[in-house]
């Protein structure tokens, strides 16, 4: 799906026959636990000390797992009576939690209740935090080359790709990335990929794209000597567009990477590419991301369109995700737009494809304009030319666009993006309802202040103006 594409050879076509869509591409072989996922569940334990001296300190280890997260602990009243309430996803580890209370030397009345696990809720991230879970499931590549990667034979690289991966799978949410010494090897691809693409954004790249570039030269190190480092790009995004880098070791499932969108948070490979074919790779590498995705994601736009792809995404369907993940690939990896007249590109797909952008952009019988409706069912190819490039007028079309598309999107719930916690909030009853107004209220209250001051300071020019004017 990524970067450079070879023409259909023989042996692409025999991959191509086999994966014509995206349930082939990423049927969901995730790294299965024992445990099932659930929506989030709310557990609130009550219980009593033996002796009513002791601390709840004496607790807390117990409580520090990964897949707890604990909201709340107090003393109910005077009897001695204490709560925790919690939450978790696995209701394994609910149980857990509760049974070790109650073996707990000293602790006495242990009493648990518990929010009905509902299976037909589909898990996922609520918190930046959350994240971490998704970016173990590496679908397609990682450390397992396929036979027709380029770097399949070469022992050298793929011990490098493992130290990629290692990189990825610690990664936490909050700690830097990990800056990496690219090989001189390393350098020349990334060199060779990038001197080529940039002598023709200038005629193909969309005009956000074009304005971009030139910061990321001037601030994270874009050269033609220099692979950048993904800290340096995630800050410099997080300051444009709230948008961060997460290491990731591979393809991650569409359902796993969409999630990571609605944080604005954007899981970037860190390898290179094989150096035996700077201009072709079968998978994702640090020049489609560097080169293809993160000039748009540095613009404002954009990244609400992405963000909002993500957000439609949690607790999708299969089915809705498969065509999410369709309109994804049309329009962020793919698409095109009009700029006076002209076909543009501002898919990542097709700006670090060299082949690729120019054909995209020179077969305009294969250009039809966007819909939702049609991309989200348009068969697409891994290792070839899409057969259809969708163009929209602009990012705000494809996005009010977009906005009808989801509304067919069936949920139990809605979900609202908090950028102050930055989590998502589930609005699923009358009171996440009222608190979504009253944030909102507090919007409008704000942006009311904004134009009553706005409206002064034009009422205090137009008096100074009208001052000015008066010929004593
Ligand atoms: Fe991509």
């Amino acid at each position: 799906m990524d970067s450079d594409l070879k023409p259909a050879t023989e042996q692409n076509k025999r991959r191509i026959s086999h994966v014509t869509s995206l349930d082939d591409v990423f049927s969901d072989n995730r790294i299965k636990t024992d445990e099932k996922m659930y929506f989030p569940s709310t557990a609130l334990v009550q219980f009593s000390f033996q002796n009513k001296q002791k601390s709840i300190s004496a607790l807390l280890p117990m409580l520090k797992k990964e897949n707890i997260k604990v909201l709340d602990i107090y003393k109910k009243d005077q009897s001695g009576k204490f709560c925790i309430q919690f939450n978790s996803c696995y209701e394994n580890a609910t149980k857990e939690v509760v049974d070790e209370l109650r073996q707990h030397a000293g602790v006495a009345n242990v009493c648990a209740s518990y929010e009905p696990f509902d299976e037909s809720r589909i898990w996922f991230p609520q918190t930046h935090s959350d994240l971490d879970k998704c970016g173990r499931n590496v679908l397609m590549y990682g450390t397992e080359l396929d036979a027709d990667h380029p770097g399949f034979k070469d022992g050298v690289y793929r011990e490098r790709r493992n130290f990629f991966t290692e990189i990825a799978l610690n990664y936490k949410h909050g700690y830097p990335i990990p800056r990496v010494d690219y090989t001189p090897e390393e350098t020349e691809t990334w060199g060779k990929v990038y001197k080529k693409l940039s002598e023709m954004y200038p005629t193909y790249a969309c005009k956000q794209y074009l304005q971009n570039l030139p910061l990321l030269s001037l601030y994270c190190g874009y050269s033609e000597n220099n692979v950048p480092q993904l800290e340096d790009v995630s800050k410099f995004l997080c300051e444009k567009t709230g948008f961060r880098m997460r290491p990731v070791a591979g393809f991650l499932s569409p359902r796993d990477f969409l999630a990571g969108l609605a944080f604005r948070v954007f899981n970037c490979t860190q390898y290179m590419r094989h150096s035996s074919d700077p201009f072709y790779t079968p998978e994702p590498d640090v020049c489609h991301e560097l080169l293809g995705h993160v000039p748009l994601l540095a613009d404002a736009e954009f990244a609400q369109f992405s963000q909002e792809i993500g957000l439609a995404s949690l607790g999708a369907s299969d089915e809705d995700i498969s065509k999410l993940a369709a309109c994804y690939l049309y329009t962020v990896e793919f698409g095109l737009c009009k700029e006076n007249g002209d076909l543009k590109a501002y898919g990542a797909g097709l700006l670090s494809s060299i082949s690729e952008l120019k054909h995209a952009l020179t077969t305009p019988e294969k250009v039809v304009k966007f819909d939702p409706y049609k991309a989200s069912v348009q068969e697409f190819y891994v290792t070839t030319y899409q057969p259809v490039y969708f163009v929209s007028e602009s990012f705000e079309e494809a996005k009010q666009k977009m906005r009808d598309f989801v509304k067919n999107i069936k949920r139990p719930f809605f979900v609202q993006y908090d950028p102050v916690t930055s989590s998502v909030r589930v609005v699923d009853n009358l009171s996440s309802v009222q608190s979504a107004v009253q944030q909102l209220s507090r919007d409008v209250v704000f942006i009311m202040d904004i134009l009553q001051e706005m409206q002064h300071t034009s009422n205090a020019l137009s008096q100074f103006e009208n001052l000015r004017n008066i010929k004593y």
